[in-house]
């Protein structure tokens, strides 16, 4: 097995280092935030992930896995050095790869033997060619073998999607490469994974071929919802007997307030942008762009329309702040935009997550922040649920028009049964359901 640096603490670097660990490797984790690096050596960890601690524990004790901000000393002693920094969305929809090419700087500065260093952050096509160029540039006798192994795991369920794959993407031009990640990866060749060799161009595309598919696949039931409400059609009911035929499959169709997170919307822009460049209009994932931006902006309308067409003075409970349940990750969230519009109008917000608030606060200091629902929605004008977590699922709705002010739910997840709303006497909105199911 290899030792590795990954470079890059964050959800995909920390969950990936951990895993890479599991797999036999020793990993050195590193990160130019010290208090992050600080907090992983205390034993702490910087992001809500089910799983981790357990992964991180159990590989930490064997001493495989350890913590610095010492990127130079790292990557020396390494074998193999993954980049897992952050590609945020620059100007004109592209993605930011500063932090990408930084690290490359780094990496050619501290270069003494053959690695192997590897992409995992989502980077735009070509982004390889350019690490490749910046190391050459630093250090031109070292020989090194460049690798894309893009990451598909989501938030939430990170640790399990990274532990069983349902498919490895490698994009490499040798043999050495793929020899080298054969060994990171052994025990997933063992198990049978599906594992994909390819060139690096390639591997760059599949990713945001994937996430774009899926963004679409979200637009596309999201529209469908919509017209639902027009024909009192349910969208349940569509989404299932869509989901049932193979072809299509019953994920990625649920509806609701728009796509967010930290990958699809900064991953489709990127896609759209990049093949604008090179004279390709991919018209299918622009039209999910902007439904999926009608779909943000389509749920303020519905909380303003429910609440008398003016959020002035109203006090409004917003229960979930992540962009999904089981993270505390808000970056994209379709919370973000409802709260902007709700202090646009003049509402009185009172918020509540059970993970993600210390994340929210970050980019809204000021807002009210509430321990739990109860206090959030009591004597509120109207609740609305942004977030699915199971804690809102299970609610106890009589309960919950007792403390409101006024029973008035706009429920983006569709987690509660119209049906029992309605006998409820809540005045009530989702997305795409029948108030009689
Ligand atoms: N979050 C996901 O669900 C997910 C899934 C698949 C792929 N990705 C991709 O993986 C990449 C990382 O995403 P993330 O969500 O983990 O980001 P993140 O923001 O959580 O973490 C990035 C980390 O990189 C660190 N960093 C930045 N510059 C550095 C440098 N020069 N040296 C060392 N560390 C540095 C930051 O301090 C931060 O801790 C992105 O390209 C993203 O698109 C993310």
């Amino acid at each position: 097995m290899k030792t590795i640096t990954v470079i890059g603490t964050g959800y995909v670097g920390l969950v990936g280092g951990a895993g890479l660990s599991d797999f036999g490797n020793t990993v050195i984790c590193c990160d130019i935030d010290t208090e992050k690096i600080e907090m992983l050596n205390n034993g702490e960890i910087p992001i809500y992930e089910p799983g981790l601690e357990e992964v991180l524990a159990r590989n930490i004790k064997s001493g495989r896995l350890s913590f610095s901000t010492d990127l130079d000393l790292a990557i020396r002693q390494s074998d193999v050095i993954f980049i897992a920094v952050g590609t945020p969305q620059g100007e004109n929809g592209e993605a930011d790869i500063s932090q990408v090419i930084s690290v490359a700087r780094q990496i050619g500065k501290n270069l003494r033997s053959y690695k192997l260093i590897c992409t995992k952050s989502t980077v735009p096509i070509g982004t390889g060619q350019k690490v490749i160029d910046v190391i050459k540039s630093i250090n031109n006798n070292i020989e090194f073998d460049y690798v894309s192994n893009p990451e598909f795991l989501r938030e939430g369920a990170a640790v399990k999607d990274f532990l069983w794959p349902d498919r490895v993407v490698i994009g490499a031009e040798n043999e050495r490469a793929f020899e080298v990640m054969k060994d990171v990866y052994r025990p997933l060749y063992i198990n049978e994974t599906p594992i994909v060799l390819t060139n690096i161009a390639t591997a760059e595309t599949i990713k945001y071929a994937s996430n774009a598919f899926l963004a679409l696949k979200i637009s596309y039931i999201n529209e469908i919802a919509n017209l639902c409400e027009k024909i009192e059609g349910d969208i349940h009911q569509v989404a299932r007997a869509m989901g049932l035929d193979g072809r299509i499959s019953s994920k990625f169709l649920h509806p609701g307030p728009g796509y967010g997170g930290s990958c699809f919307p900064k991953d489709t822009n990127a896609l759209v942008t990049m093949a604008d460049k090179q004279g390709i209009n991919i018209s299918t994932v622009k039209a999910a762009i902007s439904a999926n931006d009608l779909q943000k902006q389509g749920m303020v309308n519905k909380l303003r329309k429910l609440v008398g067409g003016s959020f002035a003075s109203k006090r409004i409970a917003v229960l979930g702040l992540s962009f999904k349940p089981q993270t505390d990750d808000i970056r994209d969230s379709a919370a973000i935009i409802m709260i902007e519009e709700l202090l646009k109008g003049g509402a009185d917000i009172r918020a509540y997550d059970p993970i993600a608030m210390d994340s929210m606060k970050k980019s809204f200091p000021d807002l009210h922040y509430c321990a739990g629902w109860q206090p959030a929605v009591q004597d509120a004008d109207a609740v609305v649920i942004m977030t699915e977590w199971n804690e809102f699922r299970g609610l106890d709705l009589e309960d919950l028009g007792k403390r409101l002010s006024k029973k008035i739910i706009l429920d983006t997840r569709n987690i509660y049964r119209p049906v029992e709303l309605k006998r409820l006497g809540f005045s009530y909105e989702n997305v795409g359901r029948m108030f009689v199911v």
